[in-house]
């Protein structure tokens, strides 16, 4: 067993994005590039010596390869001990969960969330630090640095670890032990909800519900903590089953990809509930019967009801959203006199905020919602937070939310997605919106005055660290808004994405459709963007 140290030479596209490097999975079976990463994410560390680290992944087309590659790496740069789900299986959260119960080093997490896995789709590799959380962007801006200039990484010389059997074993002089991907986490969730109570939700016979693993990580959790622990019937978890290439679909939790969900839940004799999460379980989609809870909706209900489930019993200490996520929760933050913060987008920049006690609850337009149990946002989490809602109150989804509405008024909400669209046009499109900024401010366009305009710039106020251009914000005086960004997590082309929001205070107004009552902001960002001319698409891809 000896440790090699192999030659390299920079690859120029490493930089982490909104959530970790993601590339297509040729990309990284390149001799060296996965390698190169890893090196770099082992360069930028101090101390790791000796110390521990969580592995796993969602299981996806390469996952378990790179695990051998990336264990191998580990016992040469010198960890002391590696935990790795069983099979290479890791939900987000749960590696999350599993490096705070442990107090790890960090941990690597393997997946591309909701894109497409298999041959030819994604994969990616995030690296998260001590409390659990994605690496802020000065760690990711050192591995990246590093991996302009890397030229050598080391791997231990050494057989591959047989992931399916659980136990310990010892690679060189570090121990890797495999461990059930799931024990942990679904502790940690009975500590914050009452499971009792659930279970007899669930039990009673007048409660159906529907839980989609879209063929990704979540499937062994789901059957684990429903079927197993909670006694709902066997069949409450769909498409269950973990597979390489999610059984060759999307594994987005949204009303166009969870389709087998969609079409149970507004189909004939639907159940009362209906959830869905994303590849790597930090996503979720809220359904009733015939009826879809809005992700900012969502958050801000939580919010509402926080203290129905006992872990946040004794209340929260405040919220945060993304900045493009409706303004929904802020309503409620001022009703229960706590704090909310407006944060760029990616989970990352919760992790001050949740770590310093300053927000409880966090939140993402983008089918994300957490809490400070952990340092990810987490799917099964907010499915058991619903069904504690829904078990103490003892009324429908649907019932639950138009309640919501009537006490807070409803924010009318989309996201209008322009997928793997030319780069060049897409960039141009931003910087004409960024040039128009300081000419729109109090200006009138149609039936709205535009209250401020700006690129949305963050400073954190834990530690004072600015992120610029996390957006183009168009407010108008009657609190709608326009928001115009570029993915930071696609893989090919750009992926223009425009966020609208009306608000309504009127409960004689709240059962329009929500495309609809938002089509004045849509034609005026179409106006303002002139998405048609530049991009070359006359309508999204994706509307959520
Ligand atoms: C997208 C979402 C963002 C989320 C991220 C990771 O990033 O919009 O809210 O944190 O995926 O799940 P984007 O592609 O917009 O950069
Ligand atoms: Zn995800």
């Amino acid at each position: 067993m000896t440790i090699q140290t192999i030659s390299t030479k920079p690859f120029s596209d490493q930089k982490p994005g909104t959530s970790g490097l993601r590339k297509q999975v040729p990309v990284f079976q390149n001799p060296h590039y996965l390698e190169n990463f890893v090196q770099s994410i082992f360069d930028s560390l101090e101390g790791i010596q000796g110390q521990t680290l969580v592995l796993g992944g969602d299981g996806r087309y390469y996952n378990r390869q790179a695990i051998q590659i990336i264990l191998k790496m580990a016992a040469a740069n010198g960890f002391g001990r590696v935990l790795v789900g069983q099979g290479g299986i890791l939900s987000t959260p749960a590696v999350s969960c599993i490096i705070r119960k442990y107090q790890a080093y960090g941990g690597i997490v393997l997946s591309a969330s909701h894109n497409p896995g298999g041959p030819e789709g994604d994969f990616g590799v995030k690296y998260n630090i001590g409390n659990g959380g994605p690496a802020p962007e000065k760690v990711t801006e050192a591995i990246f640095d590093r991996s302009k200039v890397i030229d050598a990484y080391k791997m231990l010389d050494v057989s591959d670890v047989d992931l399916d059997r659980i136990g310990a074993t010892q690679l060189g002089s570090m121990k890797v032990e495999v461990i059930d991907p799931v024990t942990d986490y679904a502790a940690l969730m009975e500590s914050l909800f009452d499971f009792d109570q659930i279970q007899q939700l669930l039990t009673s016979g007048k409660f159906r519900i529907c839980i989609d693993s879209m063929h990704a990580v979540t499937g062994p959790y789901a059957k684990a903590i429903f079927e197993r622990r909670l006694n709902a019937p066997a069949g409450t978890v769909i498409n269950g089953v973990p597979l390489e290439n999610f059984g060759g679909g999307h594994p987005d939790p949204n009303l166009v990809y969870a389709h087998d969900l969609v079409d149970r839940l507004f189909g004939e004799e639907a159940p009362d509930f209906g959830a869905a999460s994303d590849g790597d379980g930090d996503r979720n989609m809220i359904l009733g019967r015939n009826f879809f809870v809005t992700p900012s909706d969502s958050l801000a209900i939580l919010a509402a009801n926080a203290k129905l489930a006992p872990g946040y019993r004794s209340g929260i200490a405040g919220v945060a959203r993304s900045m493009p996520t409706s303004q929904a929760v802020d309503r409620v933050a001022a009703q229960l006199g706590v704090d909310c913060y407006e944060t760029p987008t990616g989970w990352k920049f919760f992790g001050n905020l949740l770590d310093a006690g300053k927000a409880t609850l966090c939140g993402e337009e983008s089918f994300g919602t957490g809490s400070n149990h952990v340092r990810e946002k987490d799917g099964l989490w907010a499915i058991l937070f619903w069904l504690n809602i829904l078990a103490a109150k003892q009324q429908s989804v649907e019932e639950i939310v138009k309640e919501h509405w009537r006490t807070y008024g409803r924010n009318y909400y989309s996201r209008h997605d322009y997928e793997g669209v030319e780069t060049a046009g897409a960039n141009q499109l931003m910087e004409n919106l960024r040039a128009a900024l300081p000419s729109l401010s109090g200006k009138q366009l149609g039936q709205y005055k535009v209250k401020y305009a700006d690129d949305f710039s963050y400073t954190d106020p834990v530690d004072g660290s600015v992120s610029q251009k996390q957006g183009i914000r168009i407010g108008f005086t009657d609190g709608s808004r326009i928001v115009f960004r570029l993915s930071g997590t696609g893989t090919k082309g750009a992926t223009l994405r425009v966020y609208l929001e009306s608000y309504e205070p009127d409960s004689a107004k709240h059962d329009l459709d929500t495309q609809q009552s938002l089509a004045p902001l849509i034609q005026l960002a179409e106006e303002l963007a002139k998405i048609c001319e530049l991009t070359g698409r006359d309508k999204p891809t994706v509307i959520t």
